[in-house]
């Protein structure tokens, strides 16, 4: 678990810092051991605009990576790469490589559909379906087929909602719209369904920003939790909460990686001039 130190210390050794550019020693904690996915020379362009340089990053079992950095770093950007949603934006082009187990997520032969379970996705905004708080989460096991029978659905209902802390509070109004519930509760339920299908990835575009702080202390514990199961990858623009909640933390800037490495480190002694100074406040 990573401390909750956010400030950098100021750099009193000999390290030679290329600025702006990245600096490949800021970078190699981008690789684990036996990673969940993988992303190689990954570049992005909105038309002629260069978004994302050459990012090699892995995603590790189990474990938190946080995404950080200025609005417009490309942290969203980066993160869609991993299950294809920019796939739907038509001026977007994705080179490069990004792989999950063995597979090319890229392979135009792979069902982008079945990708997406298994990579889910969390918005910033909570976005439950119009549908009841038990449809919302029925719903995407009928469509990847994780339920045949009835009373299988109702299990696995019951147990995504239980996972997210949400059972007890809606378990005598399931047949309310997921609309209806708090913003906190919308953020848990979509959190529920995006686990329901059983994936092996989840993403979240900050996942907290719309939410007060006792909401967002549930979600950070739950985010926690789930990496029991999970591989997260959160963009946050809180750095408190990258500290909190993340083991690993990387930087960007003008769609670069600048740096990344174990959470604790990157707050306490930062390798590159760039994450010190946005650590400590000087942009930003
Ligand atoms: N659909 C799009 N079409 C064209 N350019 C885009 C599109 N989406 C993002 N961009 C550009 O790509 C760059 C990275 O944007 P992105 O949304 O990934 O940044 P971000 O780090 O997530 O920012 P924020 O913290 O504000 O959410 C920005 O310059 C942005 O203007
Ligand atoms: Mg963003």
């Amino acid at each position: 678990m990573a401390t909750t130190e956010t400030t950098a210390e100021p750099r009193n050794d000999n390290r030679i810092i290329i600025d702006p550019d990245t600096d490949p020693r800021a970078l190699e904690a981008a690789y684990v051991d036996d990673p969940r996915m993988k992303c190689r020379d990954v570049n992005v362009y909105y038309a002629d605009f260069h978004a994302i340089h050459n990012v090699d990053l892995d995603i590790a079992k189990n474990q938190v990576v946080a995404f950080i950095g200025p609005s417009g770093c490309g942290k969203s950007t980066f993160l869609r790469c991993l299950n294809r949603m920019n796939d739907i934006i038509d001026i977007c082009r994705v080179t490069g490589k990004i792989t999950l187990d063995t597979d090319d997520v890229y392979d135009p032969k792979i069902d982008v559909v079945s990708l997406r379970r298994r990579v889910g996705m969390v918005f910033q905004k909570p976005n439950p379906f119009p549908k009841s708080i038990y449809d919302n989460i029925a719903y995407g096991l009928r469509i990847h087929g994780m339920a045949s029978t009835r009373h299988e659905v109702e299990e696995t209902v019951e147990a995504s909602l239980r996972r997210v802390g949400l059972w007890d509070e809606v378990k005598d109004r399931l047949d309310m719209s997921g609309t209806s519930l708090s913003g906190g509760q919308q953020q848990r339920l979509c959190i529920a369904r995006a686990i329901s299908v059983n994936p092996e990835v989840v993403l979240m575009d900050e996942p907290c920003s719309a939410l007060d702080p006792i909401a967002t202390g549930i979600i950070e514990e739950l985010i926690r939790e789930l990496t029991e199961l999970y591989s997260i990858v959160v963009v946050t623009h809180s750095l408190q909460q990258a500290a909190r909640i993340s083991d690993r933390t990387a930087f960007f800037h003008l769609g670069k990686m600048i740096e990344v490495g174990h959470t604790e480190k990157i707050f306490t002694k930062p390798y590159h001039k760039l994450t010190e100074e946005y650590l400590t406040g000087r942009f930003g």
